[in-house]
């Protein structure tokens, strides 16, 4: 049978933490915490089935969890988002990129996105007929190069995915970054992505620029959000998607065939979580960046370096002071001889560069940290 994916094998996430499993090791590749939820989430998880939402949700998603994002969304950014035409709940992040790509993009249209890019940015392109034009960031640092961007669009140029807090690089987005989307956007009508899962994961200080608080770029760009990453629980699969009513109409017709309605007892818990913690997202930065530090401190002096991570809850481990540039090779020596699985940048590259990192999930309970950072540290003094 013809594949529509012929390149598309396991992901790298689920191929590391197989092997760590095998191996016994400390998984830090996928992103996922390793620590409990708040247990109120769970208890109120359990309110919601008992109290009999467990039928089909609406398929726009719930009212009252719609109106406690624009609220949440009004407390961040200052912004006035109808939650009745605007708010989208998904099946996490991945559904709301998935729904909008196929929403956006046809036959023969183009994507851009940029490399290290999200794994599922180009598959999601290309199901929908279009083809997606890698563009890679910049050394050192990650940065855009916007000359490279505009030579790359073209006149089947639809859509720009846009990810800040950028996962895996760590970066984040400056103002300068959001203007220049802008520009070039408005000046072939492009609709803009914005993969914004980790909005509330910046460091030092720094606020988070959505693209919804950016008056050039809210009228023509869908943002997409998950509550697996605010509520530290990827499992609960619920997210959404902001974006203005003529996008969202066209995310929800794509939406309603692809998972309908999303988990509505969850829905009911989240609601009424948020009702109770209005600002449950403000402490994550601190918490994340503690960990981050922690990670540092640690390998200090070790050989390694680790260039400080400005968001998300990642960080990058360059590895040049041990070994060649091949990632994935130092990726499997650190699983064999460290016994810490760890996940190399090139899976995240349409043309992989020669870089010498890989990337550490933060979100781990400070003992998995201490530990993860003692066999490193063993590692180096053996290598
Ligand atoms: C940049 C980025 N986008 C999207 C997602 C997917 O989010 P979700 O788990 O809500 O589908 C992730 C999860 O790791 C991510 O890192």
């Amino acid at each position: 049978m013809r594949s529509k994916l012929e390149d598309v094998g396991t992901t790298i996430f689920t191929v590391m933490s197989r092997r760590a499993r095998e191996l016994d090791a400390l998984n830090l590749g996928q992103g996922f915490p390793d620590y409990d939820i708040d247990p109120r989430l769970t208890e109120l998880v359990g309110e919601a089935m008992r109290a009999g939402h467990n039928q089909y949700a609406p398929m726009e998603g719930l009212a009252v969890l719609r109106e406690r994002i624009a609220a949440k969304l009004s407390a961040s950014y200052g912004l006035q988002v109808d939650p009745e035409t605007e708010v989208t709940i998904t099946l996490g992040a991945t559904e709301g990129i998935y729904s909008a790509v196929q929403g956006v993009i046809g036959a023969g249209d183009e994507a851009i996105a940029f490399d290290p890019a999200y794994d599922s940015y180009e598959p999601s392109v290309r199901l929908a007929g279009g083809r997606c034009i890698r563009l890679p960031l910049t050394q050192p640092g990650f940065r855009y190069d916007w000359d490279r961007v505009r030579h790359a669009m073209s006149a089947r140029t639809r859509l720009l995915l846009f990810n800040s807090p950028h996962n895996p690089a760590c970066s984040t987005a400056h103002a300068a970054d959001l203007d220049e989307l802008a520009r070039l956007a408005a000046e072939r009508d492009i609709v803009v992505l914005s993969d914004e899962v980790y909005e509330h994961v910046v460091f030092d200080g720094a606020r988070h620029l959505s693209v919804l608080a950016h008056p050039g770029l809210a009228p023509r760009s869908l943002a997409v959000f998950s509550f697996g990453k605010t509520l530290h629980a990827t499992g609960l699969r619920v997210g959404y998607c902001v974006a203005p009513a003529a996008l969202t109409r066209e995310l929800r017709k794509v939406h309603q065939f692809n998972t309908f309605s999303i988990s509505h007892p969850l829905q009911h818990a989240i609601a009424a979580y948020l009702a109770e913690q209005p600002h449950c997202g403000e402490g994550l930065a601190a918490f994340f960046q503690a960990k981050r530090d922690r990670l540092r401190a640690a390998l200090a002096g070790t050989g390694f370096e680790l260039p400080k991570a400005a968001g998300t809850y990642f960080q990058l481990l360059d590895f040049r002071a041990f070994a060649g540039p091949d990632d994935r090779a130092f990726a499997d020596r650190l699983l064999s001889e460290a016994r810490v699985a760890s996940i190399p940048l090139s899976p995240f590259y349409a043309r992989p560069e020669p870089l010498s990192f890989v990337r550490l999930c933060i979100a781990k309970r400070d003992s998995t940290l201490d530990e993860a950072a003692a066999r490193l540290r063993a590692f180096a003094a053996r290598s």
